[in-house]
């Protein structure tokens, strides 16, 4: 490649899940720190980032001709520097230099802090792959945040042992590690100065996390949450994705008891029917999964549930298939995200016997979201004529329109005097199926 100019501004686009959105903001960060601007929005960035997912379907495929769109000018005037990040970056590596010579630099998920000493070659004409996997050596390299949302994202733990046949997660993101402590609590402070009111806190297997808090005690996400929950400032916290298998009875208590954890858990089940469990190497049983849901709903009863289904496992039958739809009656889900079984190259199902036609999975899909739907909205219209405290996040379509998250995480829009930040108090006049409608509660002075 040629020798260019330090770009000056760039773009960074995430696909996937909630991790992939820290890193893509870290990967930002690391770019402002360099003085590379982001791209005003509409007009053409010099440096691209795609910050990959590699999690169902065709995912690099599509980053190949989402890289083709960008050489032959068709989603900007002019030929970015394009770099490639994340999971596809992760899984397929080399591979991407091979086959998209427009391409500088490949850089995996548990590499990207070494992104600026990347761009400096690839400015010098060099392209450069790294897929390495030390992945502590990321976070501490990583820039302060300075700048924040009124909700943030931190990411606790990374990586996967549960090695769930269907899953690329595992290869992908490497071994479970956790963040130490000290550096969380850092991280969330400078988090909450910065301007956050509400935290997530993320992991693959987000429950997994395990550290020694400030004097040594060995301690759990629990044990986190508790010690996060005083920071001033900090009004709202949260946690995902969980796994059964890590579940405990300290995290279970701590949503009876810290205020500011919010009554919320996504919990994937994945199927309802016990072979399919077995066969996807998932260690819980329906019934475990719906008992263990119960102790959540005795330690707090407003909790919302929400979950992950995969429909056309290979080998699943239609009766097995009914197991799943049983389940979400069973559970009567506020929210799930449900996906038709997607042959990930490497990871034991993808070579099982009896895979599923499409249309099967169409159709099973189909089934499973009206369930789905039906529920959600129903949670939804549960709601109306209470009153719920919201957090405002951005401004609405029309003038004086505001959106917001509920406790449950459920969209609020409503009009009215507020800012970005506020937690307002709104009542609920109509619960639809994807958010719900509210009138700000102008608080009586005191
Ligand atoms: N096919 C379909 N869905 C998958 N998921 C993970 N791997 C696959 C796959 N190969 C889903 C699971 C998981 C969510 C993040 O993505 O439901 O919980
Ligand atoms: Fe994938 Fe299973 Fe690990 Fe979740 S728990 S990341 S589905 S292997």
């Amino acid at each position: 490649m040629k020798p260019t100019e330090t770009p000056k501004t760039y773009r960074v686009k995430s696909f996937g899940c909630q991790m992939n959105v820290y890193d893509g903001e870290r990967m930002a960060e690391m770019l402002a720190e360099k003085g590379i601007a982001p791209a005003p929005e509409g007009e053409d960035a010099d440096l691209v980032v795609l910050n990959t997912c590699h999690i169902r379907e065709r995912a690099a495929e599509k980053i190949y001709s989402d890289i083709g769109r960008l050489t032959k000018g068709k989603t900007q005037t002019k030929p970015p520097m394009i770099a490639v990040a994340g999971c596809v970056a992760q899984a397929e590596g080399e591979e991407i230099m091979k086959r998209a010579p427009a391409v500088s630099m490949v850089v995996g998920p548990q590499a990207y802090h070494r992104l600026p000493e990347m761009l400096d070659r690839a400015v010098q004409g060099e392209r450069a792959t790294d897929t390495d996997m030390p992945p502590i050596a990321k976070f501490d390299a990583l820039p302060r945040r300075r700048k924040s949302a009124p909700t943030a994202f931190l990411t606790v733990q990374e990586g996967c042992d549960k090695f769930c046949t269907y899953c690329v997660v595992p290869y992908t993101r490497g071994a479970e590690i956790s963040r130490p402590f000290v550096d969380l609590i850092a991280e969330a402070q400078s988090l909450v100065e910065a301007g956050a009111r509400e935290i997530t806190l993320l992991g693959q297997n987000v429950n997994a996390w395990s550290g020694e808090d400030d004097k040594g005690r060995a301690i759990g996400l629990a044990g986190l949450i508790r010690a996060l929950a005083p920071i001033d400032g900090l009004e709202r916290l949260r946690y995902t994705t969980s796994h059964p298998a890590d579940m405990d009875d300290a995290l279970i208590a701590a949503h009876g008891e810290i205020e500011i954890l919010m009554p919320y858990l996504h919990l994937p089940v994945q199927s309802g029917n016990d072979r399919v469990l077995r066969a996807m190497n998932r260690s819980h049983t329906a019934e475990s999964y719906l008992k263990l849901l119960e102790r959540f709903r005795a330690a707090r009863p407003d909790i919302a549930l929400s979950g992950d289904f995969i429909v056309g496992f290979p080998g699943e039958t239609e009766a097995e298939f009914k197991d799943t739809l049983s389940i979400v009656d069973e559970v009567r889900y506020a929210q799930a995200y449900s996906f038709k079984y997607s042959p990930r190259p490497g990871t034991p199902a993808a070579t099982m016997e009896g895979q599923i036609a499409m249309e099967v999975m169409d159709e099973r899909l189909q089934r499973l979201q009206a369930r789905l739907n039906r529920d959600q909205h129903a949670f939804n219209a549960a709601t109306e004529g209470k009153t719920c405290t919201v957090l405002v996040e951005r401004k609405g379509k029309h003038p004086g329109q505001w959106l917001g998250k509920s406790p449950w995480l459920q969209s609020v829009w409503f009009e009215g005097e507020a800012a970005i930040g506020d937690l307002v108090e709104v009542e609920v006049v109509e619960g639809g199926p994807n958010s719900l409608a509210g009138r700000l509660l102008v608080a009586a002075p005191a």
